[in-house]
């Protein structure tokens, strides 16, 4: 193209739609790496073009340069906090007091899931982002614009006719990318942060903006103010111009005509939080007519047209009996406490992580003691605190030998984990082939910790590899093992060997290579045999590997076990080559195809998955390039643009023609 501006244009277009369609309504039409394709080609075109940059390019989420300190900030109207319910019966005064303030008039309330994470005021002007502030003190808060810019659900521009707004909503971290920052502080001897809340805090209220964009946040919206003033008639109004401009909003909120269906909210939700990907403390109710709003008022802290109904904290309190040690997969010892059983919100825990030594120093905990524990989404139960030292306490020690192997254990400095460094120790060997097998790496169905205890300790298999060469007879000489479970997971064996090369590469085990960085690393060596061989500066080139992952990749390669192990899998005939965005073989190779409306005998996942099973791609929307659109019964709008665009249209029976399934 030779036109730079327009090039420009169109490229932040895409971007900001890919966006979207990725981190607001989690469906996304293309992949990482077709979407970092397009961000190079934006980010080298504005170098080249400089005076063509805008602060609401997409390129800017990056982070840009740390800061001195932050600046405070006015808000335009106080941020005020919400009352507390406890219960039902403090719900219904609630509710009662709305009523006799309002005098009988009809009223709606909306309910809205409160999560777990910090409040943040955003402004716009003329549809793009240009000022993010923290809560602060509700009056005064913090500028964080720089560091907001990198939340990839916060659009940086929306279609609108308003010429300036503000929005309010809620900043968060997702339960994953909790585990996984808490994880990665482990290893590198950093306090963990306690809860998902103190983690986008901590991400959120730092000078380098580059760490924000790292945290991987999200922003979910609930109110649209102008000059400080809700912007709609009433609240629910509201949140559907905020999603018609692209915000993030809560799917999960409802209009409700009475404080019954509130409750009964706030029941489904208690029930379904687990579900969640983020944390909920409670669900919040409003009153929906701005009006009615108005006419309640607010008293200095909180307004009286809304509260929060709190859930119970997820927490119990019951004794420590014993501290076991567990052996990883890394080798690394992760000291876990055997409790007295005790119900937390309708399970009965009787385990609960203690992560490292450390974190029993820092609780003071000794074996004995009293404590309350915490349950948090599915993860495993952790140890607040201790709520009463116990009559007789034990310290802990870590062994100084492994609990399995009687290996040697070593704590490095600057580590919060002790190791068993033994490479041939048997716990080691069977969290490794369970990592090996486990879903979203190879997928091995059947091959679980009864199968793996096993076939480790009859010395049927003595690493990941061995499971290649494991045979019916092997498996029924086990317990409980008959023919046909036995030639099923023969089976899954071998049609594991169909996974593409970052699942084989995230099956080794490497230390900080998970699914995201092992596709990163296939993207940018193509190979197996290119990434072994790549130096620890090479390696820095793929896409989100630094110098800790690189000299972690770079070190296992040099270690001939591992040499041995690669090798050996790679006899097994696992693929150890990737080709970017390769079209699959198959009748319909190179063909896209958009699905629309009910098929008489298929499912959408049906028709899906038997598309790409012939090679064929699936997409969300039609374009030019579509090739076909497979449309059933009541199509919607995508039938008139393939119309328009001139894109073939099929039904279900011309579809199963063109992969010829009878
Ligand atoms: S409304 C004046 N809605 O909960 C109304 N707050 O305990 C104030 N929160 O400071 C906020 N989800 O940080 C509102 N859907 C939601 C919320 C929510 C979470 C937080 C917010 C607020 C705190 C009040």
């Amino acid at each position: 193209m030779k036109d730079p501006a327009g090039e420009i244009e169109t490229l932040r277009e895409e971007l900001r739609r890919h966006e979207y369609l990725y981190y607001v309504v989690d469906q996304p039409e293309i992949t990482d790496a077709e979407y970092d394709a397009l961000m190079r080609r934006l980010q080298e075109l504005e170098r080249q073009h400089p005076e063509l940059a805008t602060p609401d390019s997409p390129s800017r989420r990056v982070g840009g340069k740390p800061r001195e300190g932050f600046v405070k900030v006015r808000h335009s109207a106080p941020m005020l906090s919400l009352d507390n319910a406890l219960n039902e019966a403090e719900l219904r005064d609630f509710d009662r007091r709305v009523r006799d303030l309002l005098e009988g008039a009809r009223f709606r309330y909306v309910v809205e899931l409160k999560m777990d994470g910090l409040s943040m005021a955003t402004h716009f002007r003329k549809g793009s982002f240009i000022e993010a502030v923290t809560r602060g003190d509700g009056t005064v808060g913090e500028d964080v614009t720089e560091n907001a810019r990198t939340i990839r659900s916060l659009p940086l521009r929306v279609a609108t006719e308003r010429d300036a707004f503000e929005v309010r909503g809620e900043t968060v971290m997702n339960r994953r990318a909790f585990e996984r920052l808490n994880a990665e502080r482990d290893e590198r001897g950093l306090s963990r942060f306690a809860n998902p809340r103190n983690a986008a805090a901590g991400s959120l209220r730092v000078l380098e903006p580059q760490i924000t964009a790292s945290r991987r946040l999200d922003y979910y919206t609930y109110f649209l103010l102008v000059d400080g003033r809700p912007a709609a008639e009433s609240h629910w109004a509201s949140l559907e111009e905020l999603v018609r401009m692209g915000f993030k909003v809560s799917p999960h909120r409802k209009l409700c005509s009475d404080v019954d269906e509130v409750l009964a909210f706030c029941a489904e939700w208690e029930a379904k939080r687990g579900e969640l990907p983020f944390e909920i403390d409670g669900v919040v109710l409003k009153v929906d007519s701005i009006e009615q709003q108005r006419r309640l008022g607010s008293t200095a802290k909180a307004p009286r047209w809304a509260i929060a109904y709190k859930y119970a904290a997820r927490q119990a309190v019951t004794t420590v009996e014993g501290i076991e040690v567990q052996v990883g997969r890394t080798g690394a010892l992760t000291p876990v406490a055997h409790l007295k059983p005790v119900e937390v919100s309708g399970v009965t825990v009787s385990r609960a992580t203690l992560h490292n030594e450390d974190e029993i120093e820092r609780l003071g905990l000794h074996i004995g003691d009293e404590v309350v524990i915490e349950r948090s989404g599915d993860v495993i139960p952790r140890v607040v605190r201790v709520h009463s030292q116990g009559s007789y306490r034990k310290p802990f020690r870590m062994p100084l030998h492994c609990p399995v192997c009687g290996g040697k254990i070593v704590r490095e400095e600057g580590e919060a984990a002790s190791r068993c460094i033994n490479t041939n120790c048997s716990a080691r060997l069977k969290e490794s082939i369970l990592h090996f097998a486990s879903r979203g790496v190879m997928n091995i169905d059947g091959v679980g910790d009864a199968l793996v205890d096993q076939l480790v300790d009859r010395g049927l298999v003595a690493g990941v590899a061995d499971l290649y060469s494991v045979t019916v007879d092997t498996l029924m000489a086990l317990e409980r093992m008959g023919e046909k479970s036995a030639g099923n997971i023969v089976r899954n064996i071998e049609n594991s060997k169909n996974n593409p090369l970052p699942r084989v590469l995230t099956a080794l085990g490497i230390r900080f290579v998970g699914e995201r960085t092992a596709v990163f690393l296939a993207e940018a060596f193509g190979s197996m045999d290119a990434i072994a061989a790549a130096s620890v500066e090479e390696l820095q080139e793929a896409e989100e590997v630094g110098p800790k992952v690189a000299e972690s990749v770079f070190q296992f390669f040099r270690e001939p076990r591992n040499q041995e192990l690669v090798e050996r899998l790679r006899a097994a005939g696992l693929p150890f080559t990737y080709q970017l965005g390769r079209p699959k073989a198959g009748p319909l190779k190179g063909l896209t195809f958009v699905l629309t409306g009910s098929l008489p005998n298929l499912s959408r996942d049906d028709a899906k998955k038997l598309i790409e099973t012939a090679g064929g791609k699936v997409v969300g929307s039609v374009s030019k390039k579509t090739s076909y659109l497979v449309a059933g019964d009541d199509p919607g709008s995508k039938l008139d643009k393939a119309q328009q665009l001139g894109v073939p249209v099929l039904g279900e029976e011309q579809l199963l023609d063109l992969i010829k399934v009878e």
